[in-house]
């Protein structure tokens, strides 16, 4: 792939790119915006460093691929900003955001498309990094006959032991959402097909028994998070991650505690995935 206004730095042969020579809190061209879009379908997680932007900003940036996404657990965090998730780490918390290998609120019927992390503090003694694992790359190694038996696989994916109690207020009587896919997901932008489940939400292939469904589903987990599959990004303050649900995984690391990392997230509505042969 050739661009023109932007400058494509590929991190790894199989997944991530930093792109350069954009200032997102400017307009986007048409062309750099068909660009940018062209480089996220073609590296599945894209970065961008040295970015200033302010919320409407972060979401009008969003907005260029598509609706805005609301979390279905978090409540609003910041005034007249009800999309924007805050991801915040520091001495008093007890978890973090995105620990588990998983694509974000894969729960929902209609899984967000894609999400774009902004953050704006790093532990000043590194870590926090983030893993992204391509579920393409995890696709396309499987043997045919392993390829074919998935393919006609969907599995459960369940809001309610990931959000259940999570978020500091009395959640009793809420309902969270668990939703059935394709346990191979076609991409509907590029065609390709994905593996599409996630150690954070996937809880059962419907087809399988349990024992049957655990082991398979072991299995692929640990096959998503082969380091050859990944790339890893190091955080400095004012970069952007934005990455593909539809194809990608990631994985925050908390290797910093006590320390402070914190961002704001937008997430971008998506559509209901299917499978294509
Ligand atoms: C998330 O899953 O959105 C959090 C990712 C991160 O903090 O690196």
């Amino acid at each position: 792939m050739t661009y023109q206004s932007i400058e494509v730095r590929k991190v790894t042969p199989v997944i991530g790119a930093e792109i350069l020579g954009v200032d997102l809190s400017k307009p986007l061209g048409n062309q750099t915006f068909q660009e940018i879009h062209d480089a996220w379908m073609e590296n599945q997680v894209i970065f961008f460093r040295d970015q200033e932007i302010t919320h409407d900003q972060h979401k009008d940036f969003g907005r260029r691929f598509g609706e805005l996404h609301w979390h279905p657990a978090v409540r609003p965090q910041i005034a007249d900003h009800p999309e924007i998730l805050v991801i915040h780490a520091d001495e008093k918390s007890k978890r973090v955001a995105g620990e588990d290998w998983h694509s974000d609120v894969s729960c929902d019927a209609e899984p967000p498309m894609g999400s774009i992390l902004y953050l704006k503090e790093i532990p000043p003694d590194g870590g926090g990094d983030t893993l992204f694992a391509s579920g393409y790359a995890a696709f396309d190694a499987l043997s045919a006959p392993m390829q074919r038996f998935l393919e006609s696989l969907t599995a459960f994916h369940d809001g309610e032991h990931v959000y259940r109690g999570r978020y500091g207020y009395d959640d009793t009587g809420k309902n969270y959402p668990r939703s059935e896919h394709p346990v191979v997901r076609t991409h509907p932008v590029t065609g390709r097909k994905a593996l599409f489940v996630n150690r954070g939400f996937t809880t059962r292939i419907a087809q399988l028994k349990k024992a049957e469904s655990d082991a398979v589903l072991d299995m692929l987990y640990r096959h998503v998070e082969t380091p050859e599959f990944q790339c890893r990004f190091k955080w400095r303050p004012n970069s952007i991650a934005f990455w593909d649900n539809r194809c990608a995984q990631h994985h925050a690391l908390w290797d910093y505690y006590p320390h402070r990392r914190h961002g704001y997230r937008v997430t971008i509505r998506g559509d209901k995935p299917y499978y294509r042969a």
